[in-house]
């Protein structure tokens, strides 16, 4: 080989070696991994933010953290009219309740379960309305009611912690935000009622002509 060409390859490799160690030498310091680069460069991609934290916020969220998965669901206190229980329920039911008339939640119809197996004191604390009661006794937030459907519902509850059933609010990127039970079913009444799709036979108009 000639002494000029050994000369150019050996430029080369040195100009790539250089260059090789200085761009792995930028970026080895700034991310330790691919995904720590993706997410640092698209947390403000071409100026428009992959957050879905302007889509939320118009509502009151709670932070919950269920199966080991961390995320936001609507505050539902605020929500309900007679919230505070309290300010009525300040001395035991049978104080408050009559046996000839009824004075209060006339509303509520209980269609959820057998009623030999569920009334009103399975998911309301006589001794502090405030709370939800869980059926070994302990208080559930109102805004935490997710955790008393749980009880019951393992298989729905579990789909919903992972995103499977239900829905998610407004955006699909984080923070992530879903609705809870109480959004789309009714505690005290929560099936729906099945609907079929409407028909348009258009075999059985042409028989009729
Ligand atoms: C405006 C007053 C008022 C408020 C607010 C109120 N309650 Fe009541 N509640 C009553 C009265 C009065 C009764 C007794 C009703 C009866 O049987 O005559 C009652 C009864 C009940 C009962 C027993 C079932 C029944 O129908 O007797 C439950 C359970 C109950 N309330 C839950 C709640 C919960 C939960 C809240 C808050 C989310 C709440 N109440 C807020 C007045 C109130
Ligand atoms: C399966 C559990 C469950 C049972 C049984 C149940 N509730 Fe509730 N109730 C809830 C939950 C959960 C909420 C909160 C719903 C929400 O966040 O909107 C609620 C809300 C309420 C409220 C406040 C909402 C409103 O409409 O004013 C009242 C009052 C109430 N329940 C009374 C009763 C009464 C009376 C009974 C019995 C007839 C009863 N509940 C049975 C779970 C239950
Ligand atoms: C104490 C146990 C218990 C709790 C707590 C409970 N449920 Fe239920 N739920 C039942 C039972 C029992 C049935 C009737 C099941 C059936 O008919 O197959 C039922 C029925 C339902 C149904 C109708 C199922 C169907 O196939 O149509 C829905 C929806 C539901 N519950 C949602 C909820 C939600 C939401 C909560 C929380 C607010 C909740 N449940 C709390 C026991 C419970
Ligand atoms: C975005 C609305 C939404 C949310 C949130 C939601 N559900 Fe449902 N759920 C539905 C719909 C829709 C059905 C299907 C009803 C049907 O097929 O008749 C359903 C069905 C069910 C059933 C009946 C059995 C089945 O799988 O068809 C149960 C029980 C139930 N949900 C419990 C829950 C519980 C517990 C939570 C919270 C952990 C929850 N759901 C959250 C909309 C919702």
């Amino acid at each position: 080989m000639p002494m000029s060409k050994y000369i150019t390859y050996n430029i080369l490799g040195v100009l790539c070696i250089l260059f090789c160690l200085s761009s792995c030498k930028n970026h080895g310091e700034e991310y330790h991994s691919i995904t720590d680069k993706i997410e640092a460069e698209s947390r403000d991609y071409h100026g428009i933010s992959t957050s879905s934290e302007s889509y939320i916020e118009h509502i009151n969220t709670v932070e919950v953290t269920e199966n080991g998965l961390t995320f936001l669901i609507p505050e539902r206190k605020e929500e309900i009219e007679s919230y505070s229980c309290t300010e009525c329920h300040s001395k035991p039911l049978d104080e408050l309740q009559s046996k000839t008339i009824k004075k209060a939640h006339w509303n509520i119809k209980l269609s959820h379960a057998n009623q030999l197996t569920m009334n009103c004191v399975t998911c309301h604390n006589g001794d502090n309305m405030d709370y939800l009661q869980s059926l070994t006794g302990s208080q559930i937030d109102f805004d935490l009611s997710h955790q008393l459907c749980s009880q019951c519902h393992q298989k729905q509850f579990k789909d919903w912690a992972g995103g499977a059933h239900g829905k998610r609010i407004e955006s699909w990127a984080s923070p992530r935000a879903s609705m809870t039970c109480v959004n789309c079913h009714n505690p005290h009444a929560p099936s729906f009622e099945s609907k079929w799709p409407e028909r348009y036979n258009t075999q059985k108009i042409n028989e009729r002509k």
